[in-house]
């Protein structure tokens, strides 16, 4: 499977629609992380080189199942794009065209209004039940208006949805920048780690996290497993290789890890050539059971030759808050997307546009 790359077409005077993910959370019409919208502006700055550009920007915000909420104003009130759209400017530094509707006629109206090199955001695709079907009448009214398609949402390729895979059945599909740089460096510390190559693997929820870790047992020295998913495994009496290395002690009832842990821990991660991490080690939000992650992450950051990567949403937001996400060789924008890549599931969206 080989990606098709922006790089290789020429975009001059093209209609381009590109899927983004700017499903981040929010506070006060702000997104209270902005890495994964930062990833997308590279693509976007190269899409606007090309004379006579109109770029329409499409992502989703949140889950919008529409039975949860009293009826559309709530839904639209929660969701919507419209008050974020002034922060979404700031962090991608371009003016946006707010465009209220995925219907191809308001599509169609505001592009012939668009001046060129000129960028608009869509609303909340989410808002449309056929986004999350896969629906083909939906893409391909959706892609009527547009000449090509571009991807720059690692996090959303393990999703078959509309704005992601159908959409490629009417418009030539190509990988953003970010996109591209997601897969080369996924696929190679999945496939060709250096060695030793050390896997630290915590979180909450066992089932989205015990393929991952027998994934890693297949080639890493060592899977590191802390968090409460360590808890359960031992509670269930999970049985993994030599190479997994479970917790040798807690502190406050399974809560965090513990100093012997973190000690043999530290050791292994000193040694290592490749370091993956997916999840805090503990119950990172109540302090101080937020110690061990805090530990382990700067034993990550003090072993300079390793290439590290990082991922997952609690990951990224405890590296923006410790401010060393320049201290990690890689950080990933996919949460649920990265664990499928990695645990070897499949990724619909990165099949769409590729040969
Ligand atoms: C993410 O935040 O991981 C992506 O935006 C995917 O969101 P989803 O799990 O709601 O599809």
């Amino acid at each position: 499977m080989k990606l098709k790359k922006i790089q290789e077409i020429n975009l001059e005077n093209k209609k381009i629609l590109l899927r983004a993910d700017f499903n981040v959370m929010t506070q006060n019409r702000e997104f209270k992380e902005e890495y994964k919208i930062k990833s997308v502006r590279e693509t976007i700055k190269h899409i606007l080189k090309y004379p006579g550009t109109r770029l329409v920007l499409v992502s989703h915000l949140g889950r919008v199942d529409k039975k949860n909420f009293s009826g559309e104003q709530e839904v639209h009130h929660r969701f919507s794009f419209r008050p974020l759209l002034g922060d979404l400017e700031r962090i991608l530094g371009v003016k946006l065209k707010f465009i209220p509707s995925a219907d191809a006629n308001v599509i169609k109206k505001e592009l012939e209004k668009f001046s060129a090199g000129q960028v608009a955001l869509l609303e909340n695709i989410r808002f449309y039940e056929e986004e999350e079907k896969n629906d083909r009448e939906f893409s391909r009214a959706l892609a009527s208006n547009f000449d090509i398609f571009v991807n720059e949402a690692f996090s959303v390729c393990h999703r078959r949805h509309a704005s992601v895979v159908a959409v490629t059945e009417f418009l030539p599909g190509y990988a953003g920048f970010h996109l591209q740089k997601e897969v080369e460096i996924l696929r190679k510390i999945k496939e060709n780690p250096s060695s030793p190559a050390v896997a630290i693997i915590g979180g909450a929820k066992i089932e989205t996290k015990l393929s991952l870790i027998r994934e890693f047992e297949k080639n890493y020295d060592f899977v590191l497993v802390g968090g409460k998913i360590s808890a359960e495994a031992l509670r269930q009496k999970i049985k993994f290789g030599s190479r997994v290395i479970l917790p040798l002690d807690f502190r406050g009832y399974f809560l965090d890890i513990g100093e012997k842990t973190i000690s043999e821990f530290k050791e292994k991660i000193a040694q290592a050539k490749t370091i993956v991490w997916n999840g805090p080690l503990g119950k990172f939000e109540v302090s101080p059971f937020d110690q061990g992650t805090r530990k382990i992450l700067h034993a990550i950051t003090q072993n300079r030759k390793a290439f590290s990567v990082a991922g997952g949403g609690e990951s990224v937001q405890i590296l923006e808050e410790e401010k060393i996400m320049d201290k990690i060789s890689f950080v990933s924008t996919g949460g649920g997307a990265m664990l499928c890549f990695l645990s070897g599931g499949a990724m619909p969206g990165l099949e769409a546009i590729s040969v």
